[in-house]
């Protein structure tokens, strides 16, 4: 039976480690907090995923066009979007540690006894924020020796602290009150100088999305491709954000790579319909690599939450070790990006609608994911941990990486039996030579072939083929094919084996 382990993450970021997934950035200079490196086997999944998005996105269908826009732009591009006056996330310093923390994930409460304030708790923001601040409470009731009924914890976040709350808010990092600052607006977005000189006027910015490159390339799209509404532009590439507490390893990054595509519908078309639309696509094409609906859900984010231009968000949500969190976004963001760039640059961003005869702006509607979130998705989904016979009948622990063949780093991995029978090496690295043309493959010679079979797991290889004496010695040429998951063994040929990956690796 698959088995998830008591910590799945520690499990997890362990393996990542371990088999070349994934690495923290400059790790020999102690890392750095928030940056993270891709090993061989990292690097190839990541690849898999922006592939399979791509050709789901953008070959396959006949209305989306790609686009690789540069990722520092003209900086009056950021402030036409709203970045510059707007991406900021609360900020609270704590002036004795020095550590920094986001206001709406540090939580606090008044501690009531017998109808009396006799002091505030804090914690950082968990899956039991009301049940760590509760004991908080009752330690601090014990401190003060206070007598009487504790009254339970009403939490806020520090965004709602009363200005004279503040000073009695311990800070996490201490535990004492009296170092908390009120909460500030900080701009996540990174600023660099383009040019020589390094003052006001060189400065520039990361991208803190892909998603500006579509709209400030939207009116060269339309003049120099044949596209017709309704249509999307779809970009991947690298995006930044000074986040405050980059957290979950490779979950919320300061630097990570996004997916993303504007679908650009007229401004009297059924937006909710197509956005809905939308929606389903993003759950099918989560389910086609690999992520089961058990995790899945939806979020649609409540009206008053909304910016005053968008017209719905809906999020779907994936099951991570660590709660329930955002994975993919899908935005109607009416055509208030298209307006605002046409307003600054004095660059009309209009079409022209043949039936009215009148130019118009036309509306978007906006998927826009994490390819590393996905990366994370896929690993937890896969993970597990289980008890299986050895060659010799002993119960063993295998880890495996149930990763759908999409996406899988290797597809199939080439096994001679032995190393030392030239005639059994020779077929094999025919026939790994071969597939090597078409699909990532590993050959693997070295040590007994049950401990080969479990590298392979761990890598997440959803096939082995060993190459044994029935291959040289009996008439069809076959190789064993032994299935990851179910760890069963059958006989093939290599037309069926490339018949195989062929339907399953698309
Ligand atoms: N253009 C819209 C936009 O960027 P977003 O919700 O801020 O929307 C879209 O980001 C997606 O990018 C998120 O759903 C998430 O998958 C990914 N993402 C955002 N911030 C991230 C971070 N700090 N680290 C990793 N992925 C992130």
């Amino acid at each position: 039976m698959p088995a998830e382990p008591a910590n799945l993450m520690e499990a997890i970021v362990s393996l990542a480690k371990r088999r070349g997934f994934i690495y923290p950035s400059s790790e020999i200079y102690g890392g750095l907090n928030g940056f993270f490196d891709y090993g061989p086997l990292g690097a190839e999944l990541k690849k898999k995923i922006r592939d399979c998005w791509w050709n789901d996105m953008v070959r396959r269908r006949d209305d989306i066009v790609g686009l690789e826009s540069s990722i520092i732009m003209h900086p009056d591009v950021w402030k036409a979007s709203g970045h510059v006056a707007g991406f900021t996330d609360p900020l609270v310093d704590c002036k004795v540690s020095k550590q920094r923390y986001r206001a709406d994930q540090l939580f606090f409460a008044p501690v009531v006894v017998a109808g009396k304030i006799i002091g505030y708790v804090s914690a950082l923001e968990s899956d039991n924020i009301a049940a760590d601040l509760q004991t908080a409470a009752e330690t601090l009731k014990r401190k003060k020796a206070v007598q009487g009924t504790l009254a339970p914890v009403q939490s806020r976040d520090m965004t709602e602290a009363k200005p004279e709350e503040i000073p009695l808010i311990p800070s996490p990092a201490t535990g004492e009150p009296g170092s908390l600052t009120a909460p500030r607006a900080f701009n996540m977005m990174f600023q660099t100088n383009v040019g020589a000189l390094s003052d006001a006027s060189s400065v520039a910015y990361l991208r803190p999305e892909t998603a500006q490159g579509m709209f400030v390339d939207f009116k060269n799209v339309v003049d120099t491709t044949r596209v017709k509404l309704p249509f999307g532009i779809a970009q991947i590439g690298k995006s930044f954000r000074n986040e405050i507490t980059p957290r979950n390893f490779i979950f919320r990054s300061r630097e990570f790579e996004q997916m993303e595509m504007e679908y650009f519908i007229h401004e009297d078309a059924d937006w909710a319909k197509c956005h809905e639309e939308w929606i389903a696509w993003c759950e099918a094409w989560l389910r086609s690599i690999g992520l089961p609906d058990s995790h899945l859900s939806r979020h649609a984010h409540p009206k008053e939450k909304l910016a005053f231009y968008s017209k719905g968000t809906v999020d779907i949500m994936f099951k991570y070790p660590f709660g329930v969190q955002e994975l993919w976004g899908i935005a109607a963001r009416g055509n208030y990006d298209l307006t605002q760039h046409a307003n600054a640059s004095g660059k009309p961003q209009e079409m022209f609608d043949e039936a009215t005869k009148k130019k118009f702006v036309p509306h978007v509607i906006e998927p826009a994911v994490g390819v590393d979130r996905i990366m994370l998705a896929v690993l937890c989904a896969g993970y597990a941990e289980e008890d299986v016979p050895d060659e010799k009948g002993n119960v063993e622990k295998r880890t495996v990486l149930r990763l759908s063949p999409r996406i899988a780093p290797v597809k199939v991995a080439v096994l001679p039996l032995i190393k030392n029978k030239e005639q059994l090496v020779g077929r094999a690295k025919d026939l790994y030579v071969k597939l090597k043309r078409k699909y990532a493959v590993n050959y693997d010679d070295g040590g007994a072939i049950g401990k080969r079979y479990r590298r392979q797991d761990e890598a997440g290889t959803p096939w082995c083929v060993t190459i044994d004496f029935e291959t040289i010695e009996k008439p069809g040429d076959t190789f064993t094919l032994r299935e990851r998951d179910s760890m069963k063994q059958r006989r093939i040929t290599e037309t069926e084996l490339f018949a195989l990956l062929e339907e399953q690796v698309y």
